[in-house]
């Protein structure tokens, strides 16, 4: 390309000499169409910068997101990254110096101080925009999971996915590249389901999975619901407005801890980037705090009541065991657990449930609000110990 296919020496003097305004990218779509572009909200975010930090417009007089429109991340002649004319190689640096309190209404910075976090600063040159919605290679950044282009504050309700993920690539519910993606879990399924390397399960459990997709499964004996209503017509922990029928997203429990952090998995202070305290401990002492998570949509009064299990305050406060130890948060996948056995999300911790004297290490649900246990936990054989409502 030439110099003056941007630039007139005799045109727009006090405007770089540019063939066409540069306020708000005019000149950029002379050639470039972008798709969703209309509607994100760094094509029309009147934010300013507050003057901290890196100036996020170094090369423009303009001063607000909208009017630098392209400006704010590409830079047509001495781009950190040249693929892509980004600002700055690396790739999370392109998007951190506005959303860092200094231009954007919230934070991910300091989400990103937390402990256990997706970590986009472990990464770098990974990611391709190109590349297969199937990520082979682990990795993650910020554009792995937001299109730039095409990010906007459109609510929805789950499992659609909300403005913030328009326009970025998924899986879906059967392993088929959806790109763009239309519903929230299909973002995770990029990286959590049928990729060769991905983090590894935080809990052994008596039946192993770790591709996050075959545990959501509509089709399994018991799973929570994020893409379709769970299996069990009798919840009656659920807090209102929840029911039976409701769907919730992965981001409902996995995301920044703390009232007011932005919404995202993008940091927190809890093992598993959960959104409230989740203790995985054996012998741990029962509080509201300790299950916050599960409390967040369980009433702790239910369950201590013993509406449905009829030994869950036994277990819970008198033997401190955790729900952990018993339930799989996830779901069992319908190609290993089965309807007796994996029932209720019912899938042991094997750092504490062991078999029973005689080797069997089973659950077996009998209907509404019954069944039976084999196993030895807390020193104690359970040979068939029963429930019933
Ligand atoms: C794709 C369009 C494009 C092309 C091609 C292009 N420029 Fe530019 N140029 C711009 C824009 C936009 C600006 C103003 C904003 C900026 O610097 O990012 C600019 C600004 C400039 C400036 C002012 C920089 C400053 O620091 O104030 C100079 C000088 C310049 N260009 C020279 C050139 C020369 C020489 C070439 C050819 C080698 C060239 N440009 C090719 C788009 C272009
Ligand atoms: C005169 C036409 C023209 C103008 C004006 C122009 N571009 Fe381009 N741009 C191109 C062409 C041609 C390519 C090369 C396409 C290719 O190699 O696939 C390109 C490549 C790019 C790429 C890399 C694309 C890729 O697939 O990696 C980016 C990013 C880009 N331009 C952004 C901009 C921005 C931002 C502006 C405004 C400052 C701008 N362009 C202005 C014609 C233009
Ligand atoms: C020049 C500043 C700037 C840069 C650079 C920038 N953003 Fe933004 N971004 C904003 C502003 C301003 C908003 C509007 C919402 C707000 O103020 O919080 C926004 C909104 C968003 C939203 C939420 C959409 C909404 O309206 O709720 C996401 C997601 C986002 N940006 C991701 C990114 C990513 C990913 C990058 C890097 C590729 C990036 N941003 C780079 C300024 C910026
Ligand atoms: C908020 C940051 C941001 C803004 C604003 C932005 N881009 Fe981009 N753009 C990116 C990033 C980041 C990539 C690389 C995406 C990836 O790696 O997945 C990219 C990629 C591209 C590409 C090449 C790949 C593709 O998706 O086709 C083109 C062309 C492009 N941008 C043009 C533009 C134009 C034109 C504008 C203004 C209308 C613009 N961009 C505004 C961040 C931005
Ligand atoms: C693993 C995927 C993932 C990564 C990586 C990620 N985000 Fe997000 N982010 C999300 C999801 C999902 C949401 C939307 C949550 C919702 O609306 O419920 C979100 C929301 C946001 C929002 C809107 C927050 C609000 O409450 O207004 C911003 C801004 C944002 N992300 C910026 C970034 C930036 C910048 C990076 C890189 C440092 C980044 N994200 C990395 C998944 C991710
Ligand atoms: C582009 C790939 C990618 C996408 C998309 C992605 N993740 Fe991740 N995720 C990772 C990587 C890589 C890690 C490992 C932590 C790290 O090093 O950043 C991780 C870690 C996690 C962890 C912590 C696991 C552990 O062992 O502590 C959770 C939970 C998680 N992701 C949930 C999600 C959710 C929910 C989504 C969808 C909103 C999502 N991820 C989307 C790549 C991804
Ligand atoms: C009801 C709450 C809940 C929902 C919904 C949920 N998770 Fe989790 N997830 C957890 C908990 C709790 C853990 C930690 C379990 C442990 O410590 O063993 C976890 C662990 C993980 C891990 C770490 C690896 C592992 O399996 O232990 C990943 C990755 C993950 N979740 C991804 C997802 C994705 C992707 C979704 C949506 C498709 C999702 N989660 C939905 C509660 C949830
Ligand atoms: C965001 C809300 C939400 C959170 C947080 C949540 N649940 Fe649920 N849970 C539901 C909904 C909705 C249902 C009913 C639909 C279904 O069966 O999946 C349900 C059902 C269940 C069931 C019955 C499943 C069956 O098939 O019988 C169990 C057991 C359960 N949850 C345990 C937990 C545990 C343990 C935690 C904490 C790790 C937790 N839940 C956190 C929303 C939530
Ligand atoms: C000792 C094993 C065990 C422990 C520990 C345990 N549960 Fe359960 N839970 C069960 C069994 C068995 C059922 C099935 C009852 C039935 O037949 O419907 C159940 C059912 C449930 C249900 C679905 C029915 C309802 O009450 O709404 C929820 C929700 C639930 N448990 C949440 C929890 C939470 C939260 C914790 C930790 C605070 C926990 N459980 C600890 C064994 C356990």
């Amino acid at each position: 390309m030439q110099c003056t296919s941007c630039h007139d020496p005799h045109r727009n003097r006090t405007n770089d000499f540019l063939v066409l305004t540069h306020q708000f990218s005019e000149l950029c779509f002379s050639c470039h169409d972008r798709d969703y572009w209309s509607f994100s909200a760094h094509s029309t975010s009147t934010a300013t910068w507050n003057g901290n930090g890196i100036d996020p417009w170094p090369r423009t007089e303009y001063l607000n997101v909208a009017e630098n429109a392209c400006e704010s991340c590409h830079n047509p002649h001495t781009a950190g990254n040249k693929l892509r004319l980004l600002n700055n190689l690396a790739e999370e640096n392109n998007c951190l110096p506005c959303h860092n309190g200094n231009v954007a209404s919230t934070n991910v910075v300091a989400q990103l101080a937390k402990p256990y976090l997706h970590n986009v600063y472990g990464f770098n040159l990974e990611h391709d925009a190109a590349e297969d919605p199937l990520v082979l290679t682990i990795h993650v950044e910020c554009e792995d999971c937001h299109n730039p282009h095409a990010v906007n504050n459109t609510p929805t309700q789950a499992p659609l996915a909300n403005g913030r993920l328009s326009g970025v690539a998924g899986v879906d519910q059967s392993g088929n590249p959806a790109d763009p993606l239309q519903y929230a879990y299909e973002l995770c399924y990029r990286c959590h389901a049928d990729s060769p390397s991905k983090p590894v399960s935080l809990t052994t459990r008596q039946i192993e999975q770790n591709n996050v997709r075959l545990e959501f499964d509509p089709a399994n004996p018991s799973h929570h619901a994020v893409n379709s209503a769970g299996v069990n017509p009798n919840v009656p922990s659920l807090i209102a407005p929840i029911t039976e029928s409701s769907i919730i997203y992965c981001t409902d429990c996995h995301g920044s801890n703390g009232s007011g952090s932005p919404a995202g998995p993008h940091g927190s202070i809890f093992p598993g980037q959960l959104k409230y305290q989740y203790q995985t401990a054996d012998n741990t002492v029962e509080s509201a705090s300790a299950y916050e998570l599960c409390y967040s949509c369980h009433s702790r009064i239910s369950i201590l009541n013993d509406e449905s299990f009829g030994a869950h305050d036994t277990h819970i406060r008198d033997e401190d065991t955790p729900c952990n130890a018993c339930h799989d948060p996830h779901g069992i996948s319908n190609t290993q657990g089965n309807s007796t056995n994996n029932a209720h999300l019912i899938n042991f911790d094997r750092a504490i449930v062991n078999p029973a004297n005689n080797g069997m290490l089973a659950y077996e649900s009998t209907g509404v609000f019954s069944g039976r246990c084999y196993l030895r936990c807390h020193g104690q054989n359970h040979m068939g110990f029963g429930f019933s409502y």
